[in-house]
Parts: structure tokens; sequence; C-alpha cells
């Protein structure tokens, strides 16, 4: 549904609140869900309405909050405009108006508020229809502290802060999330008008409410029942309810899918995770960045992966670390990796590839059924088809200044301990000596042995201890 052909929407985000009861140095809206900061969240739902532009109210902790949003990479066009000091939410909205042009709808979010599905905001939109003043509410068992909606019959009188209220209106369940949609003209109309003679001394945004009705502009209220979309996030407990929530949302999603979990509480996805069919997943993962899965795949328990392609068949047993951050990393079909082992970025291993435990393997190429099963580690190296790689040999990769490459040719068997000192070949078929210190390249087929030659004293007599006197 696009209703941008109708009227521009252009989004303000409030994020200039202090948040105290997070009782941290970060500012809040920067405190991260799901690895993306609170405030990130915000854009990107706004990106999905194709709104025009954002602004974002900037205020306690500006300088750390604006380089966020104006990184390269958003979406969507933000500027940042601040707000100080704070003196309400009407008082934040003011310090947008010069930034809105005339001819939009407004849609108003927080920057605390991370969950609000774009679907509820173009239906938000829809009720607001370019001439309407539109609310989003919800009934709520406990109002305290909320706005509550004032109706007479079934029209929309006014928002009531909580402190301003009287009994009778803090009986009201239904309030306001602090989430709008309205005409940007009227908009800034109202907020010229708004005043800060309340409980609270501050200038409510929620006051354009009664303005609308003295000017006979209707008023809708959209309602909701799904309180986590408006749920803000103001404390610790607060953002791991939000957390664990939005988790289980994610892996209800997957299993919906057809991915198999073992436990959806015991699953972390801080990222886009891809699926095929028919993948198993144990207890305790936490995905991050972009990461594909292909049928079949197996992921064991407590493993960590990141920026990562995991062909069919692959089992990837537990404890394993793998984040391929900017270059990525591939595993190939059928491929067999830890327990506890870890791939770095541009680690790029073929079909049927074995990775044991404790081996680290960075920006490496690895070739079809390639071994490496114990305590080794692979930098800089491009591994031929069927090579053996054996428990504690090191590519010594970096000289102190620059790193080199290792190329091992295929079927290349490389004994347990030995040191590659790079840049080196290891000729096709050849096979190297445990405890090889190998700082020269190497002809297909040879047999190669750097290390003390073996010395055997026969009848060799231990020392001995001399008995006490
Ligand atoms: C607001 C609403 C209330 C609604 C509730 C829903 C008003 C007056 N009241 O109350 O009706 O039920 O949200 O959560 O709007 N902010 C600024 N600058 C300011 C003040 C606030 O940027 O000067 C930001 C805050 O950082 C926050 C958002 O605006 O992200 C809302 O402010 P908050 O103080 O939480 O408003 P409430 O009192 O909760
Ligand atoms: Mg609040």
């Amino acid at each position: 549904m696009s209703l941008n052909a109708l009227f521009p929407v252009d989004v303000v985000v409030m994020a200039a609140g202090k948040g105290t009861r997070m009782k941290s140095r970060l500012p809040k809206v920067l405190q991260r869900l799901a690895g993306v900061p609170l405030v990130q969240h915000v854009l990107n739902t706004a990106a999905q309405l194709n709104a025009r532009s954002a602004v974002v109210i900037t205020g306690h902790g500006a300088d750390q909050v604006e380089p966020l949003l104006l990184a390269p990479g958003q979406a969507l066009a933000v500027q940042c405009v601040r707000q100080e000091p704070q003196l309400g939410t009407g008082h934040a909205v003011q310090q947008a108006v010069p930034a809105l042009a005339d001819d939009g709808v407004v849609v108003i979010l927080s920057g605390d508020v991370p969950l609000t599905q774009a679907g509820t905001l173009q239906a938000l939109i829809v009720q607001c229809g370019g001439d309407k003043l539109a609310l989003l509410t919800l009934d709520m068992a406990d109002p305290t502290g909320y706005g509550r909606i004032v109706r007479e019959g079934d029209a929309v009188k006014a928002i009531v802060e909580h402190k301003d209220a009287t009994d009778a209106q803090r009986q009201i369940q239904e309030v306001y999330s602090g989430i709008m949609a309205v005409p940007a003209k009227q908009l800034k109309g109202w907020l010229s008008r708004i005043d800060n003679q309340n409980a609270q001394g501050e200038y409510y945004l929620t006051d354009v409410v009664k303005l609308a009705v003295a000017d006979g502009l209707p008023v809708v209220a959209h309602k909701i029942i799904d309180a986590l979309q408006v749920a803000g996030v103001n404390s610790p407990v607060q953002l791991v309810e939000l957390e664990r929530a939005h988790q289980l949302r994610q892996a209800n999603r997957l299993m919906e899918q057809g991915v198999r979990l073992k436990d959806p509480a015991r699953f972390d996805l801080r990222g886009q995770l891809d699926c095929a069919q028919d993948v198993e997943i144990d207890v305790n993962c936490v995905f991050e960045g972009q990461v594909s899965l292909g049928e079949g795949v197996k992921i064991g328990a407590n493993c960590v992966i990141a920026n990562c392609t995991i062909a069919a068949g692959a089992v990837i047993h537990p404890f394993t670390h793998i984040d391929g951050e900017k270059l990525g990393v591939s595993v190939g079909e059928g491929a067999l990796i830890g327990p506890f082992a870890r791939l770095r970025p541009g680690a790029q291993l073929g079909a049927e590839v074995h990775i044991g435990n404790f081996v680290e393997v960075k920006n490496s190429t690895m070739a079809k059924g390639a071994k490496a099963n114990h305590l080794a580690y692979l930098g800089d190296a491009t591994v031929g088809e069927r090579v053996n790689y054996g428990a504690g040999s090191i590519t010594a990769n970096y000289d102190g200044a620059n790193k080199h490459r290792t190329v091992i040719e295929a079927d290349v068997h490389i004994g347990s301990n030995c040191v590659l000192v790079a840049p080196i070949t290891i000729g096709a078929g050849g096979t190297v000596g445990g405890g090889s210190t190998l700082t020269k390249s190497t002809e297909p087929g040879s047999l190669s042995v750097a290390r003390g030659k073996q010395v055997s004293i026969a009848n060799w007599a231990r020392p001995q201890k001399k008995p006490k006197t």
C-alpha cells in the first residue's frame, strides 16, 4: 500500500529525554535491542513507511546520538534538531517546525519505543487521511502515568495527562500511546498556541487534541491491542523485557517458516537470519549481522555465528564462534565445523571441509575435503583439495610488518606441530614431517623434514640422587 502518492509523510522522532532510570552513561536511545540502538529501530520502521524525511529531536547525549543518525547508510534522509532545555513533548516538536514542509502528514514517534510495526503506522496514517488528527491508543489494565483519552460519546475531546487528571478521568483505561499522525500545517498552528499551564509546567504535545477539537478538525483514535508495539524503554528491566518479547517473536516467525529451534526462549537473533528447509538450531545460539543457513544445516548448542553463509548439510558443532565481519565467512556443503572452532573474516571453506576443536581459520580458502582437525592456525592461506593439516601446525603469516600467503597445494599432508613461514608454497602431494619449521617452498611429491636430527644414545644412565648420609 502506498499512501505517499496521496500526501508525503514526514517523521518526527523525539529523542531528547535523559533516561535517568537507565543509570547509564550511554544516552537511552542508543541502548541496544537485538543489537540495534533503540532509535535506529524507530528509523528503520520509518523507512518502511517510505517517509520523505525524518527529523530527530536530540538533547541529552546529542553529541553521541547525532553521529549515529547522520552516519552514511541511513535508509532515510535524517535531520537532527536540538532541544535545549527540554520543556516537554510539545516544546520538542516545536523545534522541528522549521524543518517540516506544510504539505505533509507528520508522524510523531519516540526514540525509546522500538517495536512499533510499520503496518500499524500505515493504518494510523490511513485514519489521518491527510486532514484529521489521528491518535494511536490502547486500553491498559493499569493506565497509571499515561495520558487518558477523554471522549464524549465516541468523539475524542482531549488527552489529559495523569498528573492533571481528575479522579473520574483516572478511571479511563484508554491511553495515548505517544504516537500520532497529523497534517503538518495544522500541527504548526496548534504548537504555536500551546502553553505550560499544567501540573508539570511543561509544554504538552497532547494539548493539540483540544485545539483540534476547538478548531473543528476531526480527531480519530486508532486503537490497537498489542501493547508491545508502543512499549517504551525507561529502565534496564524494561529493556530486557522488550528484548525477550522481541526475540520470542523472531523465534516464532522462524519456527513458522519450518526452522526447528530446540528452545525459542534460548535463541537470540541480532540481525537477519535466512534459513532453508530443515534447519536445526540447538539452545543458546546467537546470530548476528547477516547469516544464511542452507538446507538441513545443524547448529549445535552455544554457537555464536555472525556474517556468514553456511551451505546445505553442514554441521556446526557446539561452542563454535564464527564472525565474518566485513569480509564474510562461507562454509561449504556438508562441512563439519567444531566443536570449539573459530572462523574469522575471509574464511572460505569448500564442501566437506573438516575443522576440528581449537582450530582458527582467518582469510584463507580451503578446497573440497581439506581437513584441519586439531589445535591449528591457518591465516592467509590457500589450501588445496584433500589436504590434511596436522595438529598444532600454524602458518607464520606475519613477519612483524607485513602479512604473507601460504599456499598448500592439493593432497599435501602436513604433520603435527609444523610452522610454515610465509611466503611459502608446499607442492602438490608433498609431505611435511612433524615438528618441521619450513622457510622455503617445496617440490610437488617431496618429503620435507626441517628439525634437529634425532640422536639416541644406547644404555644411557640417568643421573641418580646421592643417598643421604
Ligand atoms: C507522553 C504523553 C502521554 C502518553 C505517554 C506514552 C505528553 C505530554 N504525554 O508522556 O500522554 O501516554 O507519552 O508513553 O506527551 N521528550 C523530548 N523532549 C522533552 C520531553 C520528552 O524529546 O522535552 C521525549 C522523551 O525523550 C521521550 C518522549 O519524548 O522519548 C516522551 O516523553 P516522556 O517524558 O516519556 O512523556 P510521558 O510523560 O511518558
Ligand atoms: Mg514516557
